[in-house]
């Protein structure tokens, strides 16, 4: 069993449920490598203590990253900031030679997204993957079984999303996720896009052009100070966008929400073919929906209930369901298995994905702006 010692930098929601995933690593079987989490660091002191008191593999507490990037007892980094701070650190994290699982978008704009790949590739020893967790459920990766075996037949339309909710109340506080300067133009795009566009790009469906429709449905909202203050970023985000491949082309409908009444975390992605079509919504997380089509007999929809089957073993039983903390731990467990040189079962989120990503969102906002559909 080898030890990936792990710094993680940004200790809010995100670097919790990292650490929580790595104080049950036992929950795996049959893995060759363990991360331990050795150094944690954030701005804000009173966050690192949480990790402190949990943890006793924890030997560096710091405010400042460069003191984990300094260390040579840390081989990688799980980083979770806010989005105006990706490209200087996950820049300086590569450079320093560490391993990194850095959180979405992957920079604040296309021009951020650029520097880091431009390290990425100037560093090809460091393994640099970027966190999208939904294409671990079971019934998600029923459906990257389906695109590789190409049951689909002629594609008809494809539609993915990411929606939340909480936002239709115009009382919630900001946060820095509705603010330009530190979650950038993209809004609500940057914030929920990569995890709706990472598997439509593992599958080779990139958009050749968009027509963005933007929405900004609540534009001040209250600091929690006291004062109402503007909330200039985007609320949801619907791309039409059209894939064009060598055989056929078809339209392609990406969805992000912070405003969709009643959701709460629902990642979906909807594949209708000629032969073939399947869907899957974290809404019911263990139902996976095919319709196989053959002439002459019922157009039906078959519904199947999936058991806890993650693509790296575990103690949990099939009759038993998987969940969002449980695809966090399948996707850490694919970074550390690439991390120590093996191929993943599936591999997380690449920098060459988060490009495209950008590309797509950069030409959403040129479409907004002028009404138009911007080609890719
Ligand atoms: N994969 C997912 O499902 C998912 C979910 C939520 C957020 N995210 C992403 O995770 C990242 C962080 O989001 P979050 O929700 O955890 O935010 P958060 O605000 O809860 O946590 C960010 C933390 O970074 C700290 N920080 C700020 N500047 C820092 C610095 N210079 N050095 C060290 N720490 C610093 C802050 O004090 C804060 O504690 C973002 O990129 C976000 O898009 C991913």
């Amino acid at each position: 069993m080898k030890t990936l010692r792990f710094g993680i930098i940004g200790c809010g929601l995100m670097g919790r449920e990292f650490a929580s995933a790595a104080a049950r690593w036992m929950h795996l079987l049959e893995m060759g490598v363990k991360p331990e989490i050795v150094a944690v660091c954030d701005t804000n002191p009173k966050l690192t203590e949480w990790f402190s008191t949990n943890f006793s593999s924890v030997k560096l507490v710091s405010t400042n990253y460069q003191d984990l990037l300094e260390n040579p007892n840390v081989d990688a980094i799980y980083c979770a900031v806010p989005h105006n701070l990706h490209a200087e650190l996950y820049v300086n994290i590569i450079q320093a030679g560490k391993h990194l699982l850095g959180e979405k978008p992957f920079g604040i704009d296309l021009e951020a997204n650029t520097k880091i790949l431009e390290a990425v590739k100037a560093n090809p020893s460091v393994l640099v993957r970027c966190s999208s967790e939904f294409p671990f459920f079971p019934a998600a990766q029923k459906l990257v079984r389906f695109a590789e075996e190409k049951r689909f037949g002629r594609i008809l339309e494809v539609e993915a999303g990411f929606w939340h909710s909480s936002d239709l109340d115009p009382n919630k506080p900001i946060n820095w996720k509705r603010m330009i300067a530190i979650n950038g133009e993209y809004g609500v795009m940057g914030d929920l896009g990569f995890h709706v566009v990472h598997l439509p790009a593992r599958f080779g469906w990139i958009p050749s052009d968009v027509r963005a429709v933007l929405s900004n449905i609540t534009t001040t909202r209250p600091d929690g100070k006291g004062n109402i203050v503007p909330c200039e970023t985007w609320d949801n985000a619907q791309l039409l966008t059209r894939v064009v491949s060598s055989d056929f082309e078809f339209p392609m409908t990406l969805s992000t929400k912070r405003i969709a009444p009643s959701e709460t975390n629902t990642w979906f992605l909807r594949i209708m073919g000629s032969d073939f079509s399947a869907e899957f919504s974290t809404k019911q997380p263990k139902t996976l929906r095919t319709l196989e089509y053959k002439r002459g007999l019922a157009q039906a929809w078959q519904v199947q209930d999936l058991g806890y089957e993650g693509l790296y073993p575990s103690i949990s039983g099939h009759i038993f369901e998987f969940g969002f903390t449980d695809s966090i731990l399948q996707m850490w467990a694919a970074f550390c298995d690439e991390a120590i040189g093996n191929t993943p079962k599936f591999r997380c989120g690449t920098p060459e994905e988060t490009a495209l990503s950008h590309q797509l969102f950069t030409a959403a906002l040129e479409s907004q702006k002028n009404q138009s559909v911007v080609k890719l």
